[in-house]
């Protein structure tokens, strides 16, 4: 089986540092490093550094997309995106000398009915029963909640599997189209379900139970340094967070994902999936940035995973 992975709003991730950042003023940058960045990308990252493969699609435009084109090429991940006629957004991120990150993002082309229609077509040509495809991250203007829902049934209509990383309206529209495994991070799980992630709720393990008797396959529910709750119709379990010294928990989701999909395809149990999503979003907190962790790193957190059956 291989996987693609769907970034329908990528972005030019640019990193600098300066001494200390001053709002109004000229601030002046270095160490401007600049890197392909995007949900579905940071998870066909996390699956290079597994020893996989994958195949990066969605849409990218202007010079900012053929630098993520290049990026790509260059650490080796195959791509085959679509050319839309608008810029691939540049998203700064800015780190002073006390450790105060600011970002700032911009919103991203908006893709019209002709470039989605491409996109369609692309994703009917590369889905089969052979195929698992990975749709994470926000949609980009001019595309609405439903996008993801959509995408899904297509796919699903060809035999192929799909896992879902999204929030919000494009989330919960997706969930009536029944994905293979959904990704929510408890915040997200609780507001699907109309609650407040501060009032107090501890056991997630029904709302999940509710989510699989929908239709869904698979549910990892991460939880930050809490670590992740796993539930299938066969067997359901918490795995409690690694203790790691953590530098950067940006994409710890994404690199979440990308070892669920590597152990999807590779056809592990769901309790070896669980340890090798734990211990790589365990090191990819302990990277700079969305950097995923590498495998010798993964492979030395794999003894410390722990369950705990539900
Ligand atoms: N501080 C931490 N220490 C150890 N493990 C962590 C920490 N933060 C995150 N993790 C690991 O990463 C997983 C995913 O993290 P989290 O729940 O923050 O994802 P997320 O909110 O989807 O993040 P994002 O969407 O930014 O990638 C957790 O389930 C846990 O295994
Ligand atoms: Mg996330």
């Amino acid at each position: 089986m291989r996987v693609i992975t769907v970034t329908l709003n990528p972005a030019l991730d640019k990193t600098a540092s300066l001494e200390r950042l001053r709002p109004g003023e000229l601030n002046r940058l270095r160490d401007v490093v600049v890197d392909a960045g995007g949900k579905g990308i940071n998870v066909s990252k996390m699956i290079a550094a597994l020893g996989g493969e994958s195949l990066a699609t969605g849409f990218v435009g202007g010079g900012s997309g053929e630098e993520i084109i290049r990026s790509l090429s260059a650490i080796g991940i195959r791509h085959d995106f679509i050319r839309v006629a608008a810029a691939t957004r540049t998203n700064l991120k800015v780190l002073d000398r006390g450790g105060g990150l600011t970002e700032l993002n911009e919103p991203g082309p908006r893709i019209d009915s002709a470039e989605f229609r491409s996109l369609l077509e692309k994703l009917d040509a590369l889905a089969s029963s052979d195929a698992l495809f990975v749709f994470s991250g926000s949609l980009p203007d001019g595309l609405g909640p439903q996008t993801y829902a959509d995408m899904i049934r297509q796919v699903h209509q060809a035999g192929a599997k799909a896992f879902l990383d999204a929030d919000g309206a494009s989330f919960a529209q997706a969930l009536v189209a029944k994905p293979d495994f959904i990704k929510p991070n408890r915040f997200e799980l609780l507001q699907y379900f109309g609650l407040d992630s501060d009032d107090g709720t501890e056991d997630l393990l029904p709302f999940c139970r509710g989510l699989l008797d929908k239709g869904i396959g698979r549910i990892a529910v991460s939880m930050g340094d809490k670590g992740a709750l796993f539930v299938s119709h066969e067997d359901a379990f918490l795995c409690p967070g690694l203790a790691v010294s953590a530098r950067s928990s940006v994409g710890a989701g994404d690199s979440m994902v990308g070892a669920i999909a590597h152990a999807a395809v590779s056809g592990l149990s769901w309790r070896d999936t669980a340890s090798l999503a734990m211990a790589a979003s365990a090191g990819a907190v302990t990277t700079v940035g969305t950097k995923p962790p590498s495998r010798e790193l993964v492979d030395g957190l794999l003894p410390r995973v722990r369950f705990t059956a539900l």
